[in-house]
């Protein structure tokens, strides 16, 4: 009987990549404009993964932020500029937020993801905003719902936000979607809504209690998932 196993594949057929993407279109769309979008959504639901996917495909920046920028923009800077491709790092602010400027007019409005900014003192949110604002480039901010809290503090920026994408807990569809594509399992509803409450609509954990189901029928020799293997599946993952 063949192995069952979760491959690392993306799934994209899934409710928040599909809102992601419409983000993603609209914003194309308002082009010349300073533009800033934020993706927010609680731990595990797949921000992190959806947004680097998208970058990977469409040569865009991504940038994470660190916590020992905190002091300074520079480091931020200077990563933007190397993202960027920027040839000779600027060793100060001004001639590096010139440089970050120069790059984004030249690589032809495609959007810049940045990720937990939130981390970061205000300063780093008014220097995105700058950014934008000069460049006519969109930036896309990734994080967690804190996100939305300092944003709504940086008034002016909440206004110029094009869009706010939430993203919400997996439903059932997502989950018998995920199980067929990455593991090729069928999973019926009951199994499905057995794995989401137990998640509550996490991706990290869905991912992990399926790899444990694919482990325990490979054990078993089981051909298809049922409740009380998917019971086990939890219930180990919980030991684990
Ligand atoms: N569309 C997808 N297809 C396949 N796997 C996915 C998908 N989305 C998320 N995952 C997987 O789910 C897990 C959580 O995703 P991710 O780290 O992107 O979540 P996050 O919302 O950024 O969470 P955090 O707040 O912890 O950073 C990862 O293992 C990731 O690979
Ligand atoms: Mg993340």
């Amino acid at each position: 009987m063949k192995e069952v196993s979760v491959s690392p594949k993306f799934v994209n057929k899934v409710r928040n990549v599909r809102n992601f993407l419409a983000m993603a279109d609209a914003l194309a769309l308002s082009a010349g404009e300073g533009r800033l979008a934020a993706v927010v959504g609680p731990a595990g639901r797949g921000k992190t993964r959806t947004a680097q996917w998208y970058a990977g495909n469409n040569e865009c920046t991504f940038v994470r932020c660190l916590s020992i920028w905190r002091h300074s923009e520079l480091g931020f800077l200077q990563k933007l500029c190397y993202e960027l491709g920027v040839k000779r790092i600027p060793h100060r602010k001004d001639p590096a937020f010139a440089a970050v400027i120069e790059a984004l007019n030249q690589q032809g409005g495609r959007p810049v993801f940045i990720e937990e900014i939130e981390k970061l003192p205000r300063m780093h949110l008014e220097l995105v905003r700058d950014l934008s604002d000069i460049s006519t480039a969109p930036f896309v901010l990734i994080g967690e719902e804190e996100l939305e809290h300092h944003l709504k503090q940086v008034r002016r920026m909440w206004n110029r936000t094009f869009q706010l994408l939430q993203f919400e807990a997996l439903d059932v569809a997502d989950t018998v979607v995920f199980a067929r594509e990455a593991a090729g399992l069928g999973l019926p509803e009951d199994v499905a809504e057995l794995l989401l409450r137990n998640s509550a609509g996490c991706f990290r954990v869905i991912k992990r209690d399926l790899q444990n189901l694919a482990n325990i029928m490979n054990a078993k020799r089981a051909a298809a998932p049922n409740l009380e293997l998917t019971k086990l599946a939890i219930k180990q993952s919980l030991r684990g």
